[in-house]
């Protein structure tokens, strides 16, 4: 029972007194579960005031731009740590010792591979497609494919629905990939790391070998952990949805999937890749200013702006050194790059960006990297998808291990009042 409560007061009705929930970090919530059965319901499109869930898997203070997975700030993990040692943190709660963490990367390590009829199920698409929508398709299809250990009441079935998923998500991805562009599939190999793997199934071909550059290995592992997750945003938020019903895993990431595919979500990296192709060179920077404040016209800054940052969001903050380092190694100099700092320091000292407190994010600096290494824009999101997959994992098993609750909310019925049907077609 919470020590403090809110009283809410209707006209010619008794106070309603409701309870205020404190978390371990953030805002206090005020619980308006026990509304519904007194006749009311709130109203909160979008979410904007709302928690859904209890988690307790990552923390954004969005004005100080904090991330803390488990409580561990996100710039010590990108500088410290490695892409499955956070997967383990995030799914299991802690740190693991050495010996677990041994364990953990070798079961995932060791299940890579996908089942060979998927290579079929592949060639059922237009090579054209968009890889979101082969991935989409192809992770819901992998419930096709596993289920055997497929009973979501049980914890060890759903343990092992979250070690399929994160080993053989790299395997789906590089193979939207080659299949885009007529090459053949790549076997994943083991004795590679999570990122080394990936970009060897990406990039080598049976004519030539590929070795992987440490530098691209260590910038791959650092884009994947800063994407691991990022609480209850939409794709995340589909995921439990979709899960509430006691729906098969695959089929739940499958959802994540296809919500992460908009712009204004995981979409956005791809979209600021290509507004600044558009730009081309700073001079146009004006323009293009000129039209994200213009409210008649749609565009917006893409890369900029965040529903919970409003301040610099701090993977922004690694995601710039990082694509430095990458331009570096690969001896490249990158006139977008160029466009993209002074776009970023001109819109930092406009007053429209800063009283609407719209900062870079995330997929700003993210798909210079990725282009740099020579991943077409296509596939950005494919591995933002990937990088959340353990994200979308750990919320839908808190949420399974927590009790599930079906999600079901409600609306403000605006249509017609009930009337007589008199068919017009007669
Ligand atoms: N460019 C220009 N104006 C903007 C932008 C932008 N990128 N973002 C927000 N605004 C303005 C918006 O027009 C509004 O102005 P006003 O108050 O005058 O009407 C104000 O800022 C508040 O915007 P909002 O749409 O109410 O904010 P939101 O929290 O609903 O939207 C957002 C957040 C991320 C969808 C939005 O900032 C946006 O569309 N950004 C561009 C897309 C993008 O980069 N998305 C990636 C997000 S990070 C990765 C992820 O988590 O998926």
């Amino acid at each position: 029972m919470a020590d403090k409560k809110a009283t809410l007061n209707l006209p010619g009705e008794d106070a309603i007194e409701l309870d205020v929930l404190s978390g371990t970090l953030g805002q206090e919530e005020i619980d308006v579960r026990s509304l519904g059965s007194k006749g009311y319901f709130t109203f909160d499109p979008g979410f904007t005031s709302t928690a859904s869930c209890e988690s307790k898997i990552t923390y954004i203070d969005g004005d100080e731009g904090v991330l803390l997975h488990r409580g561990y700030p996100i710039d010590q993990l990108a500088l410290h740590s490695n892409y499955l040692e956070v997967c383990y943190i995030l799914l299991n709660g802690e740190a693991p010792t050495k010996e677990q963490f041994e364990e953990f990367s070798t079961i995932v390590t060791r299940h890579t591979m996908i089942h060979e009829q998927i290579h079929h199920l592949f060639r059922g698409f237009r090579r054209d497609s968009h890889p979101m929508a082969v991935m989409c398709g192809v992770t819901g299809a992998l419930a096709a494919f596993y289920h055997d250990a497929m009973d979501v009441n049980i914890e060890r079935h759903r343990e092992i629905a979250a070690f399929r998923l994160l080993s053989k998500m790299p395997t789906v991805a590089a193979m939207c990939y080659k299949y885009s562009i007529g090459q053949p599939f790549v076997y994943p190999r083991n004795d590679l790391s999570y990122a080394g793997n990936f970009l060897n199934m990406m990039f080598s071909t049976p004519c030539e070998e590929y070795v992987v550059n440490p530098v691209l290995e260590r910038a791959m592992d650092r884009i994947l952990i800063l994407h691991a997750d990022h609480e209850q945003n939409a794709s995340t938020s589909t995921v439990r949805t979709a899960g509430s019903s006691g729906a098969n895993p695959f089929a739940c990431i499958a959802a994540g999937i296809a919500s992460l595919w908009g712009p204004a979500h995981g979409g956005a990296n791809e979209a600021c890749l290509r507004m600044l192709e558009e730009i081309k060179t700073v001079e146009h920077i004006p323009e293009f200013l000129r039209r994200a404040k213009d409210k008649n016209d749609s565009f917006r800054l893409m890369g900029f702006g965040h529903r919970v940052y409003k301040n610099y969001d701090p993977r922004a903050t690694v995601m710039r050194e990082t694509c430095h380092e990458v331009l570096k190694e690969l001896g490249m100099k990158d006139d977008l790059l160029e466009v993209a700092m002074e776009l970023e320091h001109i819109a930092l000292n406009d007053p429209y960006f800063i009283e609407r407190k719209l900062y870079p994010n995330v997929d700003f600096y993210s798909g210079l990297i990725l282009k740099a290494m020579g991943i077409p824009s296509s596939m950005f999101t494919v591995i933002f998808a990937m990088a959340r997959t353990v994200g979308w994992i750990a919320h839908w098993k808190e949420m399974h291990d927590d009790g599930i609750k079906i999600a079901r909310p409600r609306q403000l019925y605006t249509g017609y009042d009930q009337r007589d049907f008199n068919s017009l077609t007669k």
